[in-house]
């Protein structure tokens, strides 16, 4: 019966435009008072009438996933969990008052706590289909439906928990954006996280250079730009420390603000990529790593390096949703340069795909 009757509100929802919002947007919502009990009532009010609409379409996209996807237990459980998400939300009462607000932050939060484990739950569905199913093509629309799901993802997530992280000011931040984000600051922090991984994994770990830039700041959401570059990263140490073994060139990462971008090139001399297999490594399942790797995630204690073989697609996608883009480049026989580039406006708007 709930079922049904789910079933029916997803229909209206999912036709339902949504409303992508520009990063100045997301700032200026809470600029100045982000905590004032007006802002917040607001931003719940917003949210109150959009989240629906977002899961809505998440839900569409994955119903649009292959079946050899879609009907294993773990993608059935992550749709489960988006369907009550969504039920709840349509059956909450609209917040008009700074105390309904109060209500309506507790099921925010109970509703990010359900979805904070999704991505790991859909690398593991796409693991077991890719030892079940090893002959199933994976074709261009099976790329892309996964894209959209991803792409519906983010757009869940960054809506809730803009909203929610409003509630904890912090100077220049709003929410999960800050307007003084450093590229270099943060290539910094993750290129230590990248070689201490390397040094667990291997026992050594390539030095990694920041220049250019280095003082640029823009208006983004960190943890977005963390995400990226550590997978970058990621795949440049294991490169070098594969490819030489010992004495290891360095990593050079270039950060140039332009007019438009921020644009940030890491280039390692790892190796490079076959240009047959070039066109193939922003594929989700696609991954040169060994078994031992890491494919079984959980049961492993120590983060992996590489081996799901959807980092590189994944960050394609946070790099896309405000516009930005990532493409690689390879000498095959030396090494590959990554490009990223994130927009430099507080302008840029989500791509809801
Ligand atoms: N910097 C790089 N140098 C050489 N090969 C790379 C590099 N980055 C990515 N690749 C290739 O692309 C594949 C896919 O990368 P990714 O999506 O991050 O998945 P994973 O790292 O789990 O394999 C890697 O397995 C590797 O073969
Ligand atoms: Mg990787």
């Amino acid at each position: 019966m709930l079922k049904e009757s789910v079933a029916e509100e997803l229909r209206i929802y999912e036709s339902r435009r949504a409303t992508p919002l520009r990063l100045r947007e997301y700032f200026s919502i809470g600029d100045k008072h982000n905590s004032d009990a007006d802002t917040l009532l607001h931003s719940a009010q917003f949210i109150h009438t959009e989240l629906p609409i977002r899961f809505a379409r998440l839900i569409r996209t994955l119903n649009h996933l292959p079946k050899v996807l879609a009907d294993l237990a773990p993608c059935t459980q992550v749709r489960v969990g988006f369907m009550q998400s969504f039920h709840e939300l349509l059956h909450s009462p609209h917040p008009r008052t700074p105390k309904d607000e109060a209500a309506f932050i507790r099921l925010a939060e109970r509703i990010r706590d359900r979805h904070a484990n999704t991505m790991e739950t859909m690398g593991h569905a796409l693991a077991m289909m890719r030892s079940r199913h090893a002959h199933h093509p994976l074709d261009a629309d099976f790329h892309q439906s996964l894209d959209r799901f991803q792409t519906a993802r983010l757009a869940v997530s960054v809506l809730l928990n803009q909203y929610i992280a409003m509630h904890a000011p912090r100077s220049h931040w709003v929410g999960i954006m800050c307007d003084h984000t450093s590229p270099a600051a943060i290539a910094d922090e993750v290129a230590a996280q990248a070689a201490a991984l390397a040094r667990l994994h291997y026992g050594d770990a390539p030095k990694i250079i920041i220049e250019g830039d280095v003082m640029a700041t823009f208006l983004y959401i960190p943890a977005h730009l963390q995400h990226i570059l550590f997978e970058l990263l990621k795949n440049a140490v294991r490169a070098t420390v594969e490819t030489h073994g010992r004495k290891l060139p360095a990593i050079r990462i270039t950060i140039i603000a332009g007019g438009e971008d921020i644009s940030i090139r890491i280039a390692d001399e790892g190796g490079g990529i076959p240009r047959t297999v070039l066109h193939k490594v922003f594929d989700y399942l696609f991954t040169t790593a060994p078994e031992k790797e890491g494919r079984d995630l959980p049961e492993q204690d120590v983060d992996p390096i590489a081996g799901l073989g959807h980092g590189l697609s994944v960050s394609r996608i946070y790099a896309r949703y405000f516009g930005g883009d990532l493409h690689l480049e390879s000498l095959h026989g030396y090494g590959t340069e990554a490009f990223l580039y994130l927009p430099n406006s507080a302008e840029a708007r989500e791509v809801l795909l």
